[in-house]
């Protein structure tokens, strides 16, 4: 007997979105008491306005902001870090010398002027700087252009290896606040893009 056995190949395409938009329910309610958590446990809001802060957070702040906690618990992810980023001005362009998957969320200010670019560059070179005690890799390249863009309006995941950039299209007077979180068990999940 004569068997026959046919393979099927489906062919899976998986590329990697630059960022994800998340939802959480009452996020206004959630940014108000995370901002009340920065105000009373930190002195990011009194400190120079004039630089970029960036500020590590207590894990505690999941506790004290329950909401926080549910909405990182129902994506099943582990909390590493969660840090407080507070600007007025563009940013440099960039790519971040950790390349797990982050999820910034807003605080405030986060629909004033601000856009967050991804760019595609032309001859990059990666050259690692240090910024307030964290490292980054500063960008020399020939040419660019800008292939993905997000307003934080709302929580956004994303690929922090992806050159990017939050541009300021004019100087804010009240500044743009934000928490940036890093997990354990990094979700790049989130940003899968299944082609079949
Ligand atoms: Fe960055």
């Amino acid at each position: 007997m004569l068997r026959l056995q046919y393979l099927v190949t489906v062919h899976i395409n998986i590329c990697m979105k630059n960022f994800k938009y998340l939802d959480i329910d009452n996020m206004e309610l959630v940014s108000e008491k995370i901002y009340n958590y920065i105000r009373d446990t930190t002195d990011i809001l009194q400190v120079s306005p004039w630089n970029p802060n960036w500020l590590p957070l207590s894990l505690d702040v999941i506790n004290q902001v329950p909401e926080l906690g549910k909405f990182i618990s129902d994506l099943n992810l582990d909390l590493r870090s969660i840090h407080v980023l507070r600007t007025w001005r563009t940013s440099k362009l960039h790519v971040d010398t950790r390349t797990d998957i982050r999820i910034n969320f807003p605080v405030s200010n986060t629909l004033g002027s601000a856009v967050t670019h991804f760019y595609e560059l032309k001859d990059c070179v990666r050259v690692e700087k240090f910024l307030q005690g964290y490292s980054y890799y500063d960008l020399e390249y020939s040419d660019q252009k800008i292939i993905d863009s997000y307003v934080l309006d709302r929580p956004v995941a994303f690929n922090p290896d992806v050159p990017h950039q939050v541009v300021h299209a004019v100087q804010e007077t009240t500044p743009r606040l934000i928490l940036t979180m890093s997990f354990h068990n990094s979700p790049t999940y989130l940003l899968d893009d299944e082609i079949i």
